[in-house]
């Protein structure tokens, strides 16, 4: 049975390499390993063979059926990639590809960009970043911030409220109050993040705007750090044309307190002024609710003063993107977005 096993590997893998597509790979496999097939012909003389032969004859007829099944698979491999080829005849697959609409690249979010750059100018002023909950007790965002229950500024700052008494902070102010509680001066921190109001919400209020918080304690920390350190943030972010205006304000939890005004060119209102932050000189009484807290007197208002500041990260972006609605920022518009 040698010799016939032998010859049909022969004739097998002769006429599947001479296959010009897979119906005639298959039409090959079908006349050598098919149920009718040669193969199955040939092993039916398995009875017939001697005992002794029986082994070898029986490991031939494997490696037979083993060789043309390979042959087979070899074969449709080969022509699957020769089709894959041809279709690709005349095609430059390294070429970049066209991108349009949405499979173009993306762009960051107009006040990511804003926020990224803030955060860099800081930086190369020593602040490190600095973090709290949004959703906060009435301690952390008033009273401890010198804003007692029955003071107006807390109807100012009307928030939503949790059942058990916590509120969606109104303001990154209480960052400050977290950093202080676990850290003593010196302190030199930003804190961006976002703030909840309950706002009728229109083209210049949402209910969840982004605040960017600093707060600097050291000792002789004074006004003038104050304007220089601000000062040198905005010329860094809109030129050095911009002119300042530090306006005698109220804040609860600064004395004095200021808002700053600006007027610059980049902005394209080089006569007119823009209330860009609210700051101050940290209140002795923001300290003293501190220390009370901690058990200390880490803040000894006698030993160290500090500055802190507030701005919209939003009304910021709006201003400098001259763009006339606050929801535009929210509203995921292709249209708007793309322009940044
Ligand atoms: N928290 C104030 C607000 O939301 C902004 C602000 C004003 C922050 C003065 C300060 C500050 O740190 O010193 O309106």
């Amino acid at each position: 049975m040698d010799a016939p096993l032998e010859q049909l590997r022969a004739e097998a893998i002769a006429a599947i390499a001479a296959a010009a597509d897979e119906a005639a790979v298959e039409q090959a496999r079908i006349k050598y390993l098919g149920q009718q097939g040669a193969l199955t012909a040939l092993s039916k003389g398995m009875k017939d063979v001697s005992k002794e032969d029986k082994p070898r004859i029986g490991k031939l007829l494997n490696d037979v059926r083993a060789a043309v099944t390979a042959a087979l698979d070899e074969r449709k491999a080969a022509l699957q990639a020769g089709a894959d080829k041809a279709a690709f005849a005349g095609v430059d697959v390294t070429l970049p590809g066209t991108s349009s609409g949405f499979a173009g690249k993306g762009t960051l979010h107009p006040i990511t960009q804003l926020l990224d750059r803030t955060i860099a100018i800081f930086r190369r002023m020593g602040f490190a970043l600095a973090d709290g909950p949004d959703i906060e007790t009435e301690w952390h965002c008033f009273d401890a911030l010198n804003t007692p229950a029955d003071h107006p500024a807390r109807n100012e700052q009307d928030t939503f409220y949790l059942p058990d008494g916590r509120l969606l902070r109104t303001h990154t102010s209480t960052v400050q109050i977290r950093t202080m509680e676990k850290a003593a001066p010196p302190i030199r921190i930003i804190a961006p993040g976002a703030a909840y109001r309950r706002d009728e919400i229109d083209a210049t209020h949402l209910a969840q705007f982004t605040q960017m918080e600093g707060l600097y304690v050291d000792e002789g920390v004074s006004v003038a750090d104050l304007k220089g350190t601000l000062e040198f943030f905005f010329r860094e972010l809109f030129g050095g044309d911009a002119k300042f205006r530090f306006r005698p304000h109220f804040f609860p939890f600064t004395e004095p307190s200021y808002e700053v005004d600006i007027k610059t060119t980049a902005l394209g209102a080089a006569d007119r002024w823009l209330e860009i932050a609210g700051c101050g000189i940290v209140d002795p009484a923001v300290f003293e609710s501190i220390n009370g807290k901690r058990g200390d007197r880490a803040y000894d208002p006698e030993k160290y003063t500090g500055f802190a500041f507030g701005f919209g990260l939003d009304r910021l972006a709006m201003i400098m993107s001259d763009t006339p609605d606050i929801r535009y920022f929210t509203n995921n518009d292709q249209r708007f977005l793309a322009q940044f």
